[in-house]
């Protein structure tokens, strides 16, 4: 099976508020795109694309290696895989898609969504489950029922496909379509979607607080 790697990186970052985009920003001292990149490789995923802002083509490749493949992104994050799918053409047989904004991805989480492509999976994301009770609120905040959190995950990235059932999914939605992840693509042509564990170290950097605990996690 040959899969290719596709990494998320051309978002601005504004609910970080740094002063350069989001996968730039380095945590202890390398941008955080390289180490969304180090993870898909060091799971073996060697044929990797990123997508970056439209301005800062020279920066990313200043910092990620030379056989990367850089592609300009979209304006919403739907628009820069659907970018990077079709860069990576017809070959592979599977895509896993990453975000830059999860810095600390173990390798392992990589291994699981990959073998259950092998297994016959056509997607398939890392989930964890949900430990605070979870609530649904009115307009003006108070309480409207309580969700059973059994029934509830969190979903993390790398997200994996069959190339042709995620290229097939992104070529029937309407071009300005807007999903925040690809599982939710592949949904929206019938594609079930199973789920492996996901971890705790994927978490998304997102807010300025994310950052100070992934930094905490490399200091260890
Ligand atoms: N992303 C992307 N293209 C976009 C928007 C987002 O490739 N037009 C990427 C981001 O770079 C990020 C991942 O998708 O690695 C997850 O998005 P998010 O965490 O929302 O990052 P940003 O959109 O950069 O942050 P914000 O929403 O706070 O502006
Ligand atoms: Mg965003």
């Amino acid at each position: 099976m040959h899969a290719v790697g596709i990494v998320a990186a051309a978002g601005s970052g504004l609910r970080l508020g740094a002063d350069r985009p989001k996968a730039l920003v380095p945590l202890a001292g390398r941008p955080l795109v390289c180490w969304a990149v180090d993870t898909l490789r060091d799971a073996g995923v060697g044929d990797v694309v990123v997508t970056v802002p439209a301005a800062e083509l020279g920066a990313f490749a200043t910092v990620l290696p030379m056989d990367v493949r850089l592609v300009v992104g979209g304006a919403t994050r739907t628009a820069s895989v659907r970018a990077a799918l079709t860069a990576a053409g017809d070959r592979p047989d599977a895509v896993l898609v990453h975000d830059a904004a999860r810095p600390l991805t173990p390798p392992d989480v990589v291994g699981r969504v990959l073998a259950a492509l092998a297994a016959g999976a056509r997607a398939v994301v890392p989930v964890l489950p949900v430990v605070d009770t979870t609530v649904t609120v009115d307009d003006e905040g108070h309480l409207t029922g309580t969700l059973a959190r059994e029934t509830l995950r969190r979903v993390q990235t790398p997200q994996g496909f069959s190339r042709a059932a995620l290229a097939d999914a992104y070529a029937l939605l309407p071009a300005d379509a807007e999903l925040t992840d690809d599982a939710a693509v592949v949904r929206t042509a019938g594609i079930a979607v199973a789920t492996v564990a996901g971890d705790e170290r994927a978490a998304k950097v997102t807010v300025p607080h994310d950052l100070a605990v992934a930094e905490l996690q490399v200091a260890r």
